[in-house]
């Protein structure tokens, strides 16, 4: 299989404008609150990274790194934990920022996970989301765009660990190689 760059999906500015949206409702809503601000590595430190700035007051942050799809397009269903928590979330008020929801098989288990430990809230935002390929239910506070069920890449995200520092969103072009071969 090869796979290469196809159109823009999503423009920076237009993300941009989307993300100052977001963090204007999360402002709102967190505000004296004392939040905790969960990014899940890698794919989400860019949209991590340009939320945050709009926020007008101070946050927690802290990372989770979680894999679960080797350099497949696909989900395995098996979400290992890379990288665990730094804080203590109990009784805290806590937002996972997320970079895309596919089969939401990663967010699932994620969110059983931190529910366990007590945190006060725990809620999602999402700069993707692909409705139609969605195998579990995720309820999503903060939403930046619905795509379509396109492989994408670009602003953190990646295809085999390529294309994450473009400012744009693409869709990934994959062309097969081989006869009969499958992604
Ligand atoms: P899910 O468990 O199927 O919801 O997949 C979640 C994770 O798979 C995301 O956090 C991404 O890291 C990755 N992923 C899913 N779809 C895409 C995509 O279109 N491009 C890049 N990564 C993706
Ligand atoms: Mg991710």
């Amino acid at each position: 299989m090869k796979a290469s760059l196809g159109e823009i999906l999503i423009p920076n500015a237009e993300i941009q404008r989307r993300v100052k949206e977001l963090a204007e409702a999360i402002s709102r809503d967190y505000y004296e609150k004392d939040p905790i601000f969960i990014g899940v590595l890698k794919g989400a430190f860019i949209f991590m990274a340009d939320l945050l700035r709009s926020i007008p007051f101070s946050v927690y942050i802290d990372f989770m790194a979680v894999s679960s799809y080797g350099d497949s397009t696909e989900t395995s269903g098996i979400v290992k934990i890379d990288k665990d928590l730094d804080m203590d979330i109990r009784n805290r008020h806590v937002l996972i920022v997320e970079d895309i929801i596919d089969s939401g098989l990663t967010l699932h288990y994620l969110l059983r996970i931190l529910y366990s430990r007590g945190p006060a809230s725990l809620e999602v935002c999402t700069l993707l989301n692909k409705p139609t390929r969605r195998k579990v239910n995720i309820p999503i506070k903060y939403l930046g765009f619905d795509i379509p069920p396109e492989f994408v890449v670009g602003y953190g995200l990646d295809f085999a660990g390529k294309y994450r520092n473009l400012p744009d969103i693409y869709i990934l072009k994959i062309e097969e190689t081989q006869v009969g071969s499958v992604i």
